[in-house]
């Protein structure tokens, strides 16, 4: 294969890729996300750092199994979506009806999903000690 043809190929294969995931150029997907949030009742933990896009990308996961938007009881957010803040919606300081407050919204999240895998014996992330995902605080 001549250079030309190889480079070709390379710029139709990127086309491809940002042709697939429609509205969303890789900008859009963060790559690392400090969670760092304020207005909780008190701040007793240090910033979490979360490897957004590996979680993607070679943990396999669905967008929606983090990201959602409610209406009826059914998870109606689709990638291209706007993305919200979790805080938008979860209150830090208090339940709002079945909206649970932002801590045990990221808690719920991201450790039961640690939690589960463990269990069934695969490769996981971090859900008992506390400081594998919180940094000091400083
Ligand atoms: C899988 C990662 C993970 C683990 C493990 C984890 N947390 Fe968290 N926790 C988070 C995330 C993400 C937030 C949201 C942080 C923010 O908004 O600033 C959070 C928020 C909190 C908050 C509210 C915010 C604050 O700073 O006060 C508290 C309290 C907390 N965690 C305590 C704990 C304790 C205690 C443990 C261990 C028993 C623990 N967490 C283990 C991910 C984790
Ligand atoms: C394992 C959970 C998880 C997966 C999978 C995931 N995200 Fe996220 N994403 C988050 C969290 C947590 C945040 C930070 C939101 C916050 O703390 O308010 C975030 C933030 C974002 C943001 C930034 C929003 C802002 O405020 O700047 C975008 C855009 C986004 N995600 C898009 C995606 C897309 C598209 C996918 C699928 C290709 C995806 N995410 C997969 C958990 C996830
Ligand atoms: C547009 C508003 C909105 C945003 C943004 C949002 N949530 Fe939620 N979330 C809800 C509502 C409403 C429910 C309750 C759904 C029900 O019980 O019918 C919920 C439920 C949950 C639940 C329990 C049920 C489930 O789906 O597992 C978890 C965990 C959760 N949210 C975590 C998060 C995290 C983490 C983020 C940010 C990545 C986030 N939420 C962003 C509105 C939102
Ligand atoms: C739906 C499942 C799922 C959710 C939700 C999830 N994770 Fe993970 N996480 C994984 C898997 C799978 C691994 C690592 C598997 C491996 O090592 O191959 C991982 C690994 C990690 C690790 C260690 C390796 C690394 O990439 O840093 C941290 C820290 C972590 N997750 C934090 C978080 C935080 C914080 C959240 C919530 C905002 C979260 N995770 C949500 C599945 C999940």
């Amino acid at each position: 294969m001549n250079k030309k043809f190889a480079t070709l190929l390379l710029a139709l294969f990127v086309g491809l890729v940002f042709v697939s995931v429609g509205v969303l150029t890789a900008a859009d997907v963060p790559n690392e996300i400090m969670i760092q949030n304020e207005g909780y009742k008190k701040d007793k933990k240090g910033p979490v750092k979360f490897s957004h896009k590996k979680h993607h990308e070679e943990y396999k996961l669905a967008c929606t199994d983090c990201h959602h938007h409610y209406e009826g009881g059914k998870n109606v957010w689709k990638e291209g979506d706007p993305v919200k803040k979790c805080s938008s919606c979860h209150n830090p300081k208090k339940k709002e009806g079945k909206v649970m407050k932002l801590q045990n919204a990221y808690h719920r999240n991201c450790k039961n999903c640690h939690k589960a895998l463990g269990k069934a014996g695969k490769k996981t992330g971090p859900f008992k000690k506390c400081n594998q995902c919180h940094q000091k605080k400083s």
